[in-house]
């Protein structure tokens, strides 16, 4: 029954203009499910290897038409026949026709597209909305988005050394509300940039990327906005920030680039340092979550941070551990961070992903699903979040179409869920 008959993979283009692979797996009925796969910018070292083609002569090296024949032949060999039910077995199946602890060899984004996509199609089979098919009749969470309204790091030229700047909207009576609200504060922000003379651009997540002095500033100026809006931090909006640390770090070092107007060029911190700035930030400002304050390689430091600051802000491991039940585990056992990244992308199977999910929320880390910089219309991840009751989403700001999506699917869900939906109010 609902055997899978075809695997496909085509090669089309992501929100940076790089390629990137959209995925179809049909049954041999002829229901479809499809989707399309992200791409990282700060991507963690030990991160799931997305298979690109190094062939200079098109896109730069960047071409995926390698994983794209991997799915069309190697995946859909192995895959025939097999029930779109039983995910486990689609997923095991590649991860073992692969056979490389990365997936290096087909490549994660071949592997993700099928597992994904297989999903989709069993939920087209079942004539159901795929947060329903996933997470059964009683999902019923809408989470919290982490709003990246201002863009630093890699993700922008404005030489900001943190990589997003962020609101979270955890007030709001329902999810509409919480749209609604962080709009409003963005384009509050928008009018604040313009009348310093500052630009109103955007980087990679739609986030407004001005050339500022310091990421106390770009805070200041977040404050600001909230407030114009109308509304309150602390009760209305906290404010998330995701430092990247790893795309700063070096020879043990915290670099942070300074203004040449203020005579210096950069300085260097220690991780003991960098965690006294992260902890002034965090008492100074209404800011309860903290993203990847340190390298990715950083444990110690990590450990320390943690117990500075764990027991009153959400700690968020990103690069540090790459959405994988080993760094997990690891974390779990050193009392490192209490919150979790998760990307699909960076393990490579809704299997794997869905392990990591468990293990977290068995041990009380708190959840937090995200998008990649590099993004498509695709919308999968919102479906994720309710099925699997993840309480928070950071899915960019409220720009760019490839991050609205996914809000927007978000509110389609919330209407369908009626009076059942609740948007997560607590951390
Ligand atoms: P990336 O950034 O997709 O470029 O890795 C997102 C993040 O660091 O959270
Ligand atoms: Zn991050």
């Amino acid at each position: 029954m609902s055997k899978i008959a075809s695997c496909h993979a085509l090669e089309i283009l992501d929100s940076r203009g790089n390629p990137t692979l959209k995925v179809t797996v049909r049954t041999e009925e002829g229901a479809i499910g499809s989707v399309s796969i992200p791409s990282g910018a700060s991507t963690g070292e030990h991160e799931a290897a997305e298979l690109r083609d190094h062939d200079p002569k098109r896109y730069g090296g960047k071409g995926v038409l390698k994983a794209a024949a991997n799915v069309n032949s190697t995946l859909q060999q192995a895959l025939l026949g097999l029930s779109v039910f039983d995910q486990e077995m689609i997923d095991r199946t590649m991860i073992h026709c692969d056979g490389t602890p990365n997936k290096n060899r087909l490549g994660a984004n071949a592997i993700l597209g099928v597992s994904l996509a297989a999903a989709k199609c069993a939920a087209a089979v079942k004539k159901e909305p795929l947060y329903r098919y996933l997470g059964g009749a009683d999902a019923h969470f809408i989470p919290c988005p982490m709003m990246n309204i201002l863009n630093g790091g890699v993700h922008a030229d404005n030489g900001l050394d943190f990589q997003e700047f962020m609101i979270r909207p955890f007030g709001a009576p329902t999810f509409r509300e919480a749209i609604r609200w962080s709009a409003e504060v963005f384009h509050t922000l928008k009018s604040i940039l313009k009348s310093k003379g500052l630009s109103t651009n955007v980087g990679d997540e739609g986030g407004f990327a001005p050339p500022l002095s310091s990421h106390e500033e770009a805070i200041q100026l977040i404050l600001q906005a909230i407030e114009k809006a109308g509304y309150r931090p602390h009760k209305d909006f906290m404010m998330a920030i995701d430092c990247a640390a790893s795309e700063f770090f070096v020879d043990g070092l915290y670099i942070e680039r300074k203004k040449k107007d203020r005579g210096i060029p950069f300085a260097k911190h220690s991780s003991n340092e960098q965690i006294d700035i992260l902890a002034k930030l965090a008492s100074i400002y209404p800011i309860d979550t903290i993203e990847d304050g340190l390298d990715q390689n950083d444990w110690q430091g990590w450990g320390l941070l943690t117990k500075k600051l764990g027991a009153k802000i959400q700690l968020i491991g990103d690069d540090i551990f790459v959405t994988n039940t080993h760094f997990l585990q690891r974390a779990i056992k050193e009392h490192v961070a209490n919150s979790i990244l998760i990307k699909p992308n960076q393990i490579g199977t809704l299997t794997e992903t869905i392990e990591t999910i468990r293990l977290a929320q068995k041990h009380q880390y708190k959840t937090v699903i995200s998008h990649r910089s590099g993004e498509t219309e695709d919308t999968t991840i919102a479906d994720l979040a309710v099925a699997f009751g993840l309480r928070q989403i950071k899915t960019g700001s409220l720009s760019r179409s490839e991050r609205i999506a996914k809000y927007n699917r978000l509110l389609e869900i919330e209407e369908e869920l009626g009076k059942k939906a609740l948007y997560t109010q607590a951390l």
